[in-house]
């Protein structure tokens, strides 16, 4: 080993004056950069302690002078949100269904608010997204029983649907051909009439004589369904029961009656106020 450091040769360095094996260590010192950064952030910590909540103490904590936490900042943001959200809500409950629907800001609003609402409290027999199912009406497509303008899908989610309890529930019930009315032959001959003016046909016989002597009324004289009396229309394939003949014959013998739970006393009026916006944009709205 060398008492003075030795230059190396090639790069004209000093070395650390180790040597393992014939190999030297050049003595590179750190790029200034990196060392000014270093102290930067010492000073940055430094500061940081003293403004913020930081060192441990015996009981509790050295608060910092400007006094910070994290505590009730979250408190400061939450209120803030609650602010934000009454106001929303202020303005939806000051408003009717159309005149949210004309205001952009307040629709989106009502838009994010009813899907939550909707995916919560109607998903389950509707689907996602209003997709329907067997016996729940698709919500997305623009065949409505019971109507699907604004007012009609606020009264059908306010009131319900045959509710036994709700003296303003939408009420109309298909009467049971099958009960000393209709004969098997004039169930099955009504049956193909509607079976074929669902797949947009029309077959002359007793089957339309049938229709149009006891159908007619609930569903329309071309079978294009009354909204008012929550009729639904028999002249597409869009059935909620099932639209084989053997199917249609079943509700013409004994029909289902489909329920829905009112939801006022469930829901603030705003909410359901978000839930028909979110209803009736999904697709069908009229
Ligand atoms: C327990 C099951 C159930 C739940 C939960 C439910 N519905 Fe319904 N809903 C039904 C049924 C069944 C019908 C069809 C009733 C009929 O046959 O007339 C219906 C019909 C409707 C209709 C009328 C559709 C039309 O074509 O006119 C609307 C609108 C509606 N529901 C919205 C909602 C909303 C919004 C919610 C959530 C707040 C909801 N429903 C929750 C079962 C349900
Ligand atoms: C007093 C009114 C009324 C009369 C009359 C009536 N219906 Fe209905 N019908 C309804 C209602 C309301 C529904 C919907 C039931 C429901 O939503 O649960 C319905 C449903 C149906 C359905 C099932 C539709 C689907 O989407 O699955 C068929 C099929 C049907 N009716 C055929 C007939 C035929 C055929 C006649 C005549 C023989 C008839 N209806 C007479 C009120 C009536």
């Amino acid at each position: 080993m060398a008492d003075h450091p030795e230059r190396d040769e090639i790069t004209g360095r000093y070395t650390t004056g180790h040597e393992w094996d014939g190999i030297k260590e050049l003595n590179t010192p750190l790029p200034k950069w990196w060392v000014w950064v270093f102290y930067a952030t010492i000073i940055w910590s430094v500061i940081y302690s003293v403004i913020y909540p930081s060192w441990p103490a015996m009981a509790g904590y050295f608060n910092g002078v400007i006094g910070w936490n994290a505590r009730s900042a979250l408190q400061d943001d939450l209120a803030e949100a609650r602010e934000a959200r009454s106001s929303w809500l202020t303005e939806i409950a000051a408003r009717d269904v159309p005149a949210i629907l004309e205001d952009d800001t307040l629709r989106t609003y009502a838009m994010r608010g009813g899907e939550v609402l909707f995916k919560e409290n109607c998903a389950p027999c509707h689907q996602t997204g209003g997709a329907g199912a067997h016996g729940y009406p698709t919500l997305a497509d623009d065949e409505w029983l019971w109507g699907g303008t604004p007012e009609d899908i606020l009264t059908t989610i306010r009131h319900g649907i045959r509710d036994q309890d709700n003296p303003n529930t939408r009420v109309n019930f298909m009467p049971e051909f099958g009960d000393d009315w209709f004969t098997d032959e004039e169930i099955e001959a009504v049956a193909s009439y509607v079976y074929a003016l669902s797949n947009g046909e029309t077959l002359d016989g007793p089957g339309q004589v049938l229709f149009s002597q006891q159908c007619v009324s609930c569903h329309g004289p071309d079978g294009g369904g009354v909204s008012l009396l929550g009729g639904p229309p028999l002249n597409n394939r869009i059935f909620l029961y099932g639209g084989s003949q053997e199917e249609i014959a079943a509700q013409v013998r004994q029909p289902t009656h489909g329920v829905m739970p009112p939801w006022e006393n469930r829901l603030s009026d705003e909410e359901i106020k978000q839930l028909a916006v979110y209803v009736h944009s999904l697709g069908g709205g009229q």
